[in-house]
């Protein structure tokens, strides 16, 4: 099933052109990752899928509900089902790891035990069950980041935005945050779209997969040569247009001039 598609999607801001007939599909339980160079309009992408921003031309399409006519109350409707991590955690300073996780759970009202339950759960998701009772002041930029995760996912949704959440983190950090969204990706089958800039997330989220093992545990597994991912695909905007759509083995084969600097670039795109 498709979950999120985009339909000829164009989009001015005055005279300048940020999306002009972009269209793509992300299935079901599949992570979309998102490149393109600074200003590309790679935000601009997440913010029309919230609802945020309106498509000059083209349609949205949210588990099949154009969306690009809806007013504010329908688009609420819309937004319940996902959530969305930035850069900035922004999280309550006041508030413990577990309680800024729990925060949303109680806000639904949620009973005690089922927040309680879903809470560990996630806490172990992202890696953080031994921070439960800290500040957020207390903690590093990448693990902060990695609350912000916990606490976007909480409510299971459906989809979720990632924009960047690895710049300026370190590498073991950026990993664990990819972690985290491989996780989501391969045992919750939530539907993502990854916004990243660098290529060391691109390898990895595309080589590595989450299985359950026998005992109920969560295993983070390298792919090796037998093995491909079909839950992860990738597509590269470029001057408003998608100039790439497809695997990341596709991706490091292409031959067109401005994929292979991007992809030949040892650094950070
Ligand atoms: N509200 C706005 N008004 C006017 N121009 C905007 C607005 N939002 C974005 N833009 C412009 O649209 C273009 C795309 O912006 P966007 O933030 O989507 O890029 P990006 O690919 O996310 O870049 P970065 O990698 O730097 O985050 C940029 O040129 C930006 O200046
Ligand atoms: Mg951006």
């Amino acid at each position: 099933m498709v979950k999120i598609e985009f339909r000829d999607v164009r989009l001015a801001f005055g005279p300048k052109v940020v999306l002009d007939s972009v269209s793509f599909c992300v299935e079901q339980g599949e992570m979309k990752v998102i490149l393109g160079q600074s200003g590309s309009g790679k935000s601009t992408i997440l913010r029309l899928i919230l609802g945020l921003l309106k498509p000059d031309a083209g349609q949205i399409l949210i588990s099949g509900e154009e969306i690009s006519q809806l007013d504010e109350d329908e688009l609420n409707r819309i937004r319940q089902k996902m959530s969305i991590v930035f850069q900035e955690g922004a999280l309550f300073d006041s508030l413990s790891v577990y309680d800024n996780i729990a925060y949303r759970p109680h806000e639904l009202g949620w009973p005690e035990d089922k927040i309680e339950r879903r809470v560990q759960e996630v806490l172990e998701f992202a890696q953080l069950s031994g921070v439960a009772e800290e500040l957020p002041d207390s903690l590093s930029g990448g693990t902060q980041r990695l609350v912000a995760i916990a606490r976007a996912i909480v409510d299971n949704p459906e989809i979720i935005l990632f924009d960047e959440p690895t710049v300026g983190l370190d590498p073991p950090t950026a990993h664990k945050l990819c972690q985290a969204a491989i996780r989501l990706r391969d045992i919750e089958a939530a539907t993502s779209m990854f916004v990243t800039h660098r290529l060391s997330d691109v390898r990895y989220l595309a080589s590595n997969y989450a299985v359950k093992t026998s005992d109920g545990r969560t295993e983070l597994r390298a792919e090796d040569k037998t093995l491909c991912l079909v839950n992860t695909k990738f597509i590269v905007i470029n001057e408003g247009k998608v100039v790439f759509d497809g695997t990341d083995e596709q991706l490091w084969e292409a031959e067109d001039q401005f994929l292979r600097e991007f992809t030949h670039d040892d650094e950070d795109l």
